[in-house]
């Protein structure tokens, strides 16, 4: 694979098969892995989504990898990145497909109002610091056929552009475009250089969105983000509210 980051994905590791590449990440991480150690996998037996469910990856159909990183900074920040991975996502189906996917906020591409790709970011601490940020990232690339279930609310690159990218052609991109961002992001300490950008691919942006907080429903307009990746909804009473990543799900695209 022609990689051409500084310092991300190396040491780069590949299998076959695994469970989760989270999970391996993790593992890795215990026994001392470096920051900006990388993990792909051909097959994932166990993939991961958020909120305790799976990530269903038909057998080499779609990109499953995930990056270890040993940031030093507040642990509160730590979901500013997954933000950033999502718009480094897009970024690389852009570079490769020359499609746009739209950024679901906080972590789904879409693209025909369907999922293309979902993000789950872990993290670990040592006392008060982080010891290490796991980003897991999955791509569909070469489904044709989804489960019943999900068929109408997933789709691939395959499906999208009539062709897929190769796995690595698409892991290499996304990590060239999360090097690049990431090094400006810890220069920023906030995602401000990338507020304009991101807001200009936000799926919902200018739309309604529901927002289930704490058990408590909120319906408003989706604005942007913020400079801390947080999303502002202005509610039908012309109140500007911020909505944390961390602890919503969002409805409505
Ligand atoms: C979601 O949409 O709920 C998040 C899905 C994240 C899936 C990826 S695939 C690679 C990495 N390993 C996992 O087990 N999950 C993430």
């Amino acid at each position: 694979m022609e990689l051409k980051t500084k310092w991300l994905g190396k040491p780069w590791n590949f299998a076959e098969e695994t469970d989760s590449t989270n999970d391996w990440a993790k593992r890795e991480a215990g026994k001392g892995a470096p920051d900006g150690a990388v993990f792909l996998v051909r097959n994932q037996t166990k993939g991961k989504g958020r909120r305790g469910r799976s990530w269903a990856d038909p057998k080499g159909s779609g990109l499953a990898m995930s990056l270890l990183l040993r940031p030093d900074m507040a642990p509160e920040r730590a979901p500013m990145m997954t933000v950033l991975m999502g718009l480094s996502a897009a970024q690389a189906v852009a570079d490769v497909t020359g499609k746009t996917a739209l950024i679901k906020w906080p972590n789904d591409l879409v693209m025909s109002g369907k999922k293309l790709c979902g993000i789950l970011t872990e993290m670990s601490m040592q006392g008060s610091k982080i010891a290490y940020v796991v980003i897991g990232i999955g791509i569909n690339l070469t489904v044709e056929k989804f489960p019943e279930e999900i068929k109408d609310k997933a789709t691939s690159l395959k499906l999208e552009c009539g062709e897929a990218p190769h796995v690595e052609r698409m892991a290499a991109a996304v990590l060239q475009r999360f090097e690049q961002n990431y090094e400006r992001f810890l220069a920023a300490g906030d995602l401000s250089p990338f507020k304009e950008e991101y807001d200009s691919l936000l799926a919902s942006r200018g739309r309604e969105v529901k927002i289930l907080e704490k058990g408590r429903e909120l319906v408003g307009t989706c604005l942007g983000i913020d400079e801390a990746g947080e999303l502002l909804v202005r509610t039908p009473g012309g109140e500007c509210k911020t909505v944390f990543a961390g602890e919503v799900s969002v409805r409505g695209l």
